[in-house]
């Protein structure tokens, strides 16, 4: 390990156009699940069931955002942050899946964005971020073919509808390896589906759905950035024995580069996930090129970088995560290890793909118990410095010339953190969920003065590994 000393840093160390923000996602914030024409999505219909969210929670109220996001508007134009990532909620606004609209969701996001505009914020919708109408799972959901279909009709209508009120960035999908990882193949995400018999058809399907998107907002407003959101651990093996170094080069193939690659042209890297080849059968003559995707940004999103070692009763791929806590490293709430080199690992191997294409870290941050004493303040000072330790990675690749154009926290504030309920906390605002009472911590604080044009500087030393 080698240490680099950066004295002090400020926002203006990243340019005066570098984009600093927060990130939230419908099914963990909006609540109102079932309120003017929404029908279930899979998350709703997930934690009905009996042992699938911890203490048996469900996103039904969350953090109430439908009804109170005029005040959170207002909390985020306080904190002086000028860009917002959010998502739109499908079944919202197709309750069918297709078919009709329901204006009265439609409506909400048009008065969410234009409150934004209103108040200076940019708004950034991500199109897709885990919860699909119940009624297209019972279809099959991302394992029918179907699905491309129904989603080039979603996006055709966000497009129509949204599309013309001055959003200038859009997201099409949130993280493809999670929803389908954890939802299709593990089962403990919603829908809960397991196996590669799910996985393969969803993992397949999502990659093509994020190119058909594209396409379908574009035709709207031809002036806007289209990403994707894709995320990332930075991967080690646990010893350098060669079993070791095969299980870590799977496990990168399998979090790191299977849906990146194929976006990127360079088709699924089934060289090291052979277990994967049958994506193949199910592949059409058309989907090898369809798979790529002309992205205006990368959306890179990290928390914590993982551990890798060989294990022989892992089916397929022989491998597995050794866990932070068992490890005694300094870690979350998620068990997650406060890793901060991961993030810069990960831009530094995310720009090499397509160094044109710029980067966003459109999701970073860290779930920490907060002890709230019911004043109105809130001290957190790990996740303050969790915050200061990645943003300064973030710098130091960017420094290095890698084209990183902003940063996003995950995450505004407390909310459904999907099987994990509402227990692990990453908002700069914590939620009394009783009461919905907002209680800015410290770590807002912080990152407000912090982003503010007047911030002094933070001193913090850079850890770097030695290439
Ligand atoms: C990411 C998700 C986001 C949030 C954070 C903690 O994987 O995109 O919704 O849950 O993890």
């Amino acid at each position: 390990m080698s240490e680099i000393q950066i004295d002090k840093f400020n926002r203006k160390n990243f340019g005066p156009d570098f984009i600093w923000g927060v990130s939230t996602a419908a099914p963990q914030t909006e609540g109102a699940w079932n309120e003017d024409g929404k029908s279930p999505s899979i998350w709703d219909t997930f934690s009905m069931k009996k042992g699938k969210i911890f203490q048996g929670q469900n996103p039904k109220i969350a953090c109430d955002f439908y009804h109170r996001y005029r005040e959170d508007i207002q909390l985020i134009k306080n904190l002086g942050i000028k860009n917002f990532r959010f998502s739109l909620s499908w079944s919202r606004i197709l309750p069918n899946g297709t078919g009709p609209i329901n204006h009265k969701g439609l409506d909400f996001y048009k008065s969410l964005c234009d409150e934004l505009l209103e108040h200076g914020i940019e708004p950034w919708p991500t199109l897709y971020h885990w919860d699909l109408p119940q009624v297209l799972e019972d279809k099959g959901g991302w394992t029918n073919r179907e699905v491309l279909n129904w989603f080039e009709y979603y996006s055709e209508t966000i497009g129509k509808h949204l599309g013309n009120r001055g959003i200038q960035n859009w997201m099409v999908l949130n993280e493809p390896m999670v929803f389908t990882g954890a939802g299709h193949f593990l089962g403990y995400h919603a829908p809960g589906r397991r196996g590669f018999s799910n996985f393969i058809p969803a993992m397949l399907h999502a990659a093509l759905c994020t190119g058909k998107k594209k396409k379908k907002l574009r035709s709207h407003q031809s002036s806007i950035n289209i990403g994707s959101t894709y995320s990332c651990s930075f991967i080690t093996p646990r010893t350098n024995s060669e079993a070791d170094l095969i299980a870590a080069k799977k496990a990168d193939a399998l979090l790191n580069r299977l849906f990146i690659e194929p976006a990127c042209g360079l088709g699924f890297p089934l060289s090291d996930l052979n277990v994967l080849n049958k994506v193949e059968k199910l592949m059409r003559p058309e989907d090898e090129k369809n798979l790529k995707v002309d992205l205006d940004f990368i959306g890179v999103q990290n928390y914590t970088r993982e551990i890798v070692e060989s294990c022989w009763y892992v089916p397929y791929l022989k491998a597995r995560l050794v866990n932070a806590k068992k490890r005694g490293v300094p870690h979350t709430e998620m068990e997650w290890e406060v890793y901060p080199e991961s993030i810069y690992e990960m831009l530094k191997k995310f720009s090499r793909y397509r160094p044109e294409i710029p980067l966003l870290v459109t999701e970073n941050g860290a779930a920490f118990k907060d002890n709230w004493d019911g004043s109105n303040e809130l001290k957190d000072p790990l996740r303050v410095e969790y915050l200061q330790s990645h943003i300064s990675q973030v710098l130091r690749a960017k420094n290095e010339g890698i084209d990183v154009r902003g940063y996003f926290v995950w995450t505004l504030m407390d909310n459904f953190e999907w099987a994990e309920g509402y227990r692990p906390r990453f908002g700069l605002v914590y939620l009394d969920f009783e009461t919905q009472k907002r209680v800015i911590k410290d770590s807002g604080k912080w990152f407000s003065s912090f982003i503010s044009e007047n911030f002094e500087g933070v001193e913090k030393k850079i850890v770097a590994l030695e290439n």
